[in-house]
């Protein structure tokens, strides 16, 4: 069980902070408040005494009898903070450090694992300087639990509502059970497609989002790895997380030298990379210019490396490989074959013959050696990331 300090910002959303608060102590954790001016103008410092047995933090000044302050003593004590709500002035005092009240101070004191649930006016979700202030927490590793789209206290619906509580204190609670999981683990993934150059202007390249690489990078950051993401092209946002090391590659003998040489010091590898497999025999050193009356143009090609194969080959100690089987047709019987063929521990098997490049969701089944194989029902490929996280870390 875990000493939470739950910080309750300015939002008409504060009410609903007190079941989050009760439900986390019913789970058994020890919870502690800290309310800014703003947030009392909406809920009593009261409530919250009353429910967590303990005086509410909502004066830097405050006199105590304790031998150290009680801003830096709560500080101190914390061992997970959360926001809620966290409204647009709290969230712009934390990205920038401002510490100028009890609850921007105690914040800035502590060094624990910090998660941040927005509630406000969609325009102020929207406006750019808000935009800028979350992405400056993602960077600095804070957790930011995005709002939903429903009815705001303006009348109308849009997205700047704070989720439910049920649903806060369930992110909550999977967040403590994964952060732990991989702590002082190294795991390489790799995402997106590779591009094999025909020309100055030309390539080869693939469907791949790099969606499912991502979404493996943040729940294995979220599970305290340290994440090296290897990454080609893509369609999606790149994370921001200080805990995964970000590395761009363009054609897969680039993926290969960087997926070789970061694997020397990691505990896994997941290759979830739509790498080409065809590469231009000789790249033109000019753009291909079309010749009178010509209707045909034929390139030569030669394989490319296979990355999966080659670290699975010359992998030492108790190391784990998970590649991707991405087929059209004979989903499983292709899939074993790569399980075989590649030397992985597993190949997370997908079919990609409908809808599955750039979607949210996906279905897939786990393939692992003599053991039977796992059908996954379909989810959306955040959750299957934490499956197969999940997997991973009780092999390591
Ligand atoms: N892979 C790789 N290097 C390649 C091709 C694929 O490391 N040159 C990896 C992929 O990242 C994936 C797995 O191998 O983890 C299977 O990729 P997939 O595209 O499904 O299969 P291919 O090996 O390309 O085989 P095929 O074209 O016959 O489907």
């Amino acid at each position: 069980m875990v000493n939470i300090t739950t910080y309750i910002t300015g939002g008409i959303a504060a009410y609903k902070a007190a079941i989050v608060v009760r439900n986390l102590e019913k789970m058994g954790h020890k919870v502690r408040v800290v309310m800014t001016e703003n947030a009392k103008k909406f809920v009593t410092s009261q409530t919250f005494a009353a429910l967590t047995k303990y005086p509410v933090l909502d004066d830097l000044w405050l006199k105590s009898n304790e031998a150290e302050i009680p801003h830096v003593h709560l500080a101190k004590w914390t061992e997970l903070a959360i926001v809620v709500p966290a409204s647009a002035d709290f969230i712009a005092k934390m990205a920038n450090g401002i510490a100028n009240d009890a609850a921007s101070t105690t914040i800035l004191a502590t060094s624990a694992p910090k998660i941040v649930i927005p509630a406000m006016n969609d325009n102020m979700w929207e406006n750019p300087a808000t935009k800028r202030n979350i992405s400056l927490l993602m960077k600095d590793g804070v957790k930011v639990m995005p709002p939903v789209t429903g009815m705001l206290a303006e009348g109308y619906s849009a997205k700047g509502r704070m989720p439910d509580p049920e649903e806060i204190v369930k992110y909550v609670h999977d967040f403590l059970q994964n952060r732990q999981n991989l702590v002082n683990k190294k795991i390489v993934i790799t995402a997106g497609g590779t591009i094999e150059a025909i020309d100055p202007v030309r390539y080869i390249g693939n469907n791949s989002s790099g969606k499912m690489g991502i979404a493996l990078a943040r729940a294995a950051a979220d599970a305290g790895a340290d994440v090296s993401l290897i990454y080609g092209n893509i369609s999606v946002e790149l994370p921001e997380d200080n805990n995964i090391h970000k590395i761009q590659v363009t054609s897969s003998e680039d993926m290969l030298e960087k997926v070789q040489e970061e694997f020397k010091s990691a505990d896994a590898l997941i290759m979830a990379a739509a790498v080409a497999d065809w590469r231009m025999k000789e790249v033109a050193d000019h753009k291909l210019k079309k010749q009178a009356n010509q209707n045909e143009l034929q390139l030569t090609l030669v394989k490319t490396p296979d990355i999966l194969k080659a670290v699975s080959t010359q992998k030492k100690d108790n190391k784990i490989i998970i590649g991707f089987a991405a087929e059209t047709n004979n989903l499983l019987e292709n899939a074993n074959r790569k399980l075989e063929e590649k030397g992985a521990d597993y190949i997370v098997a997908n079919d990609v013959s409908k809808d599955v490049f750039g979607n949210d969701e996906d279905q897939v089944t786990i393939l692992q050696k003599n053991a039977k194989n796992q059908v996954w029902p379909r989810m959306s490929k955040q959750k299957i990331a934490q499956k197969i996280i999940d997997l991973l870390s009780n092999q390591l």
